[in-house]
């Protein structure tokens, strides 16, 4: 079954994953990990740490001449800002005695401390830091070589900064990739762009921070992946669940789910056309490709709502954990929006489940045997 996990800490030395149940002998190019990377990093409104941070991936096992050898995949991501935090962060003496003892409203620091039993939210923050997804999105970039194989291509862009939201659609993945190619934002809507922008801008300035929306589109599915028989094999149930994970995501939405709940079935519902190029298709796609839990071969198409994040320049009211008095939050290098990197990251998230349904339905050991089973499976649909 293929799993992964990640460990690091923000400042730590390092943030490594560990991919286990990928078949052999999957061309690798390391190109398309250091891009999502890249992409991850990207986005007017990110702060300071992401000038410091040009992050590369080291692959440490797993592959070997180009091709995975059907063994965990081993990947590791350095912090080129460790040298600043080694005293803080030392693994067995660290040199401070300034502990964070200031909860940020919004994050872990408060719930985590009360868990964990700590006294410095330090122990907390460091792997709250959505820093972590570094090493999910270096996940997703190597399984986008798995997904290759069965021509799945998928991509993020923002609906929606603050107030502002797109004026525009474009269904197909390709026109998005080439508009959002030249965008700050990973936005279609150049006019609805600069809006946001300077909102970003006039927010900075207040110390403050947004939310918003990012939409995710593939260019088409494979019908079957997932299944109605058992809660926990649906795939919405799957998609939701992994981009939920994903540090200020609070909210999922498959097709148009918010605007269906409003509308009559007959307005709703996806009617179902057959002819001898296409075999069965939809002229809409208001369920976004999912139905009873199964991809039903149309695009995905899923939403995130995105919280504002929780460090605030100008900080808000929070409690001293060590004296009990009222003070303002601790803030740490901070960014004003984060809208366009949880697109990629959802992304991400999105190639990690797929991948993960597609050796389940069509197994394999060797990606030979994955797709002579997918093939198969396509020609007696
Ligand atoms: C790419 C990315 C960057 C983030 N950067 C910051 C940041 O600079 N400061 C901050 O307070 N929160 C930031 N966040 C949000 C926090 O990680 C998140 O709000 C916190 O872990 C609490 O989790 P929750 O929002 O899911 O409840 C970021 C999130 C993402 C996805």
């Amino acid at each position: 079954m293929l799993n992964f996990h990640t460990a690091g800490e923000s400042h730590g030395k390092a943030l490594m994953s560990i991919v286990e149940g990928l078949p052999a002998d999957i061309e690798v190019d390391v190109n398309i990990i250091n891009d999502y990377l890249e992409r991850r990093q990207q986005g007017y409104g990110r702060g300071n740490r992401m000038k410091i941070e040009k992050d590369k991936v080291e692959i440490i096992s797993g592959i070997r001449n180009g091709k995975t050898i059907g063994t965990p995949v081993g990947m590791m991501i350095k912090n080129k800002d460790w040298k600043n935090w080694k005293e803080i962060m030392d693994i067995y003496n660290i040199d401070i005695d300034d502990e964070v003892t200031k909860p940020r409203p919004g994050h872990a620091d408060l719930a985590g401390v009360f868990k964990y039993g700590q006294k410095d939210i330090r122990n907390i923050l460091e792997r709250a830091s959505a820093r972590e997804t570094a090493a999910r999105v270096a996940v997703g970039g190597l399984l986008y070589n798995f997904l290759k194989y069965f021509d799945i291509n998928l991509i993020s862009h923002v609906i929606q900064i603050g107030s502002i939201s797109i004026d525009k659609t474009i269904d197909n993945i390709e026109d998005i990739q080439k508009i959002i190619k030249s965008s700050k934002l990973n936005c279609i809507d150049q006019n609805k762009e600069k809006e946001m922008v300077d909102l970003i801008n006039k927010v900075k300035k207040e110390g403050n921070s947004l939310g918003g929306i990012v939409e995710i589109r593939t260019n088409r599915m494979i019908p079957g992946l997932g299944s109605h028989s058992t809660w926990n094999k649906r795939l919405d149930q799957s998609i939701s669940a992994a981009m939920m994970s994903i540090p200020s995501v609070k909210g999922v939405e498959i097709g148009n789910a918010f605007s269906n709940a409003v509308k009559k079935g007959s307005k709703v519902h996806d009617e179902i056309y057959y002819n001898d190029d296409k075999g069965y298709y939809r002229k809409t796609n208001n369920a976004g490709g999912i139905e009873g839990g199964i991809t039903n071969g149309e695009p995905l198409v899923i939403r995130l709502a995105v919280k504002p994040i929780p460090t605030l320049s100008k900080p808000l009211k929070t409690v001293d954990i060590k004296t009990k008095k009222q003070e303002e939050a601790f803030k740490e290098r901070a960014d004003v929006t984060v809208v366009p990197s949880v697109g990629v990251i959802g992304e991400a998230m999105l190639i990690y489940i797929l991948s993960k349904k597609i050796l389940i339905k069509f197994g394999g050991d060797n990606i030979k045997e994955t797709v002579r089973n997918y093939k198969n499976y396509i020609n007696n649909l």
